[in-house]
């Protein structure tokens, strides 16, 4: 028995940014038969997360290619592995049996053969206390990203100011939600006035702003914190990051997650007043999910009782069928998704 499983691929290389048509869908066959004692697990893959960090994977070259074994070189025709839920449809695996959940890496395809020496790669969801879809976002990579980040590298303590870009996005929501939890004063900034509204008036952040409309970003920041920034979640770069380590405070810390404004221009990149670092002694440290892969099981147990009870929000932007994959990714850098852009590839 077989199934012919659909997945996206690139066409070629993407050094801007990405369009639909640098992608195509093409098909390979999977035998549903796996050879015993291989530990193979076959995965029809359900939900599956869009990253910007798979637009580096797609560069001829990029820093991230060497850095980390999640973000290796994507070659034109091979699949894309992301993080996903799934259910088993055939197991030579003895963790795992046929319609099993799993979470982990998977692909941007209808079905995975998750070889063996890759199987510490997923792990098995036992509960079905929440939606499928969170394990992909606030209970997934995203919500283990902002808390890593937040608790072990801006190290924050009750009443300091945190500063949040991108703070509508999948990780930059959880970062504040976290902060304000923690009885922080926190300000995020987002590219519509839909995503400040739903900062302030859903999130409980203390303020947001759009930073489209300003033209003088240095004096935004200087506006919403008259007493200087202590923490810094930098998603963005660029300017952003300029202006934030202006109105940084004395031992402020800047986690430096991510810096999308940087993916889709190879010539821009940020230029803080370094006076500022040495004379402020500010920390400006970046990190991956993967650093903290340690405190999974202690962030999804807090995480899950916020959730629980109604002290977090989950906020999700889901789209459907594998061919929407494309349209998808190129929304996160135009700025189209609201919380955690997910693309839901079958009904389980
Ligand atoms: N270190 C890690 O392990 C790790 C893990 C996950 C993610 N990340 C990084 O964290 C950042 C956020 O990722 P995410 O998954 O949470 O994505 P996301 O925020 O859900 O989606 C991307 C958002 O970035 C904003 N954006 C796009 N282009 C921009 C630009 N030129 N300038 C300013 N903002 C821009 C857009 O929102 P606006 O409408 O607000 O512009 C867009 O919606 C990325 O840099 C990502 O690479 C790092």
């Amino acid at each position: 028995m077989e199934v012919k499983s659909r997945y996206v691929t690139i066409k070629h290389h993407i050094n801007g940014a990405p369009k639909q048509s640098d992608f195509e869908v093409q098909t390979v066959t999977l035998s549903l038969s796996l050879d015993p004692g291989s530990n193979d697990v076959l995965v029809k893959n359900l939900y599956v997360s869009i990253d910007p960090y798979q637009l580096n994977r797609m560069k001829d070259y990029s820093a991230s290619q060497m850095a980390s074994k999640y973000a290796l070189a994507v070659l034109p025709g091979q699949a894309i592995n992301s993080y996903g839920v799934g259910r088993v449809v055939a197991s030579a695996n003895p963790s795992y049996i046929k319609d099993d959940l799993i979470v982990g890496l998977i692909g941007w395809e209808e079905y995975t053969l998750v070889r063996g020496e890759d199987a510490i790669m997923i792990r098995k969801l036992d509960t079905t206390e929440f939606p499928l879809s969170y394990h992909v976002s606030t209970l997934g990579l995203s919500g283990l990203t902002a808390y890593g980040g937040f608790f072990n590298v801006c190290k924050p303590k009750k009443g300091e100011t945190v500063f949040v870009s991108a703070a509508s996005g999948s990780v930059g929501n959880i970062v504040g939600q976290y902060a304000k939890l923690l009885g922080c004063y926190v300000v995020g900034c987002a590219g519509t006035k839909q995503k400040v509204d739903l900062l302030t008036d859903k999130l409980g952040f203390d303020a947001a702003f759009n930073y489209k409309e300003t033209t003088d970003l240095k004096s935004t920041v200087k506006r919403y914190f008259p007493d200087g920034i202590d923490m810094y979640f930098d998603n963005v770069g660029g300017e952003m990051l300029e202006a934030a380590v202006e109105n940084m405070n004395m031992f402020g810390r800047v986690a430096v997650c991510g810096v999308i404004s940087e993916y889709t221009d190879a010539k821009r990149r940020a230029g803080p007043n370094m006076l500022d670092v040495v004379y402020k002694r500010i920390t400006i440290q970046g990190f991956l999910a993967a650093d903290y892969m340690n405190d999974f099981l202690d962030f999804i147990s807090k995480t899950s009782d916020h959730i629980r009870n109604g002290r977090m929000h989950v906020i999700e932007d889901i789209s459907h069928s594998l061919e929407s994959i494309p349209l998808a990714f190129e929304g996160l850098f135009a700025g189209d998704n609201i919380g955690k852009k997910i693309v839901q590839i079958a009904d389980i």
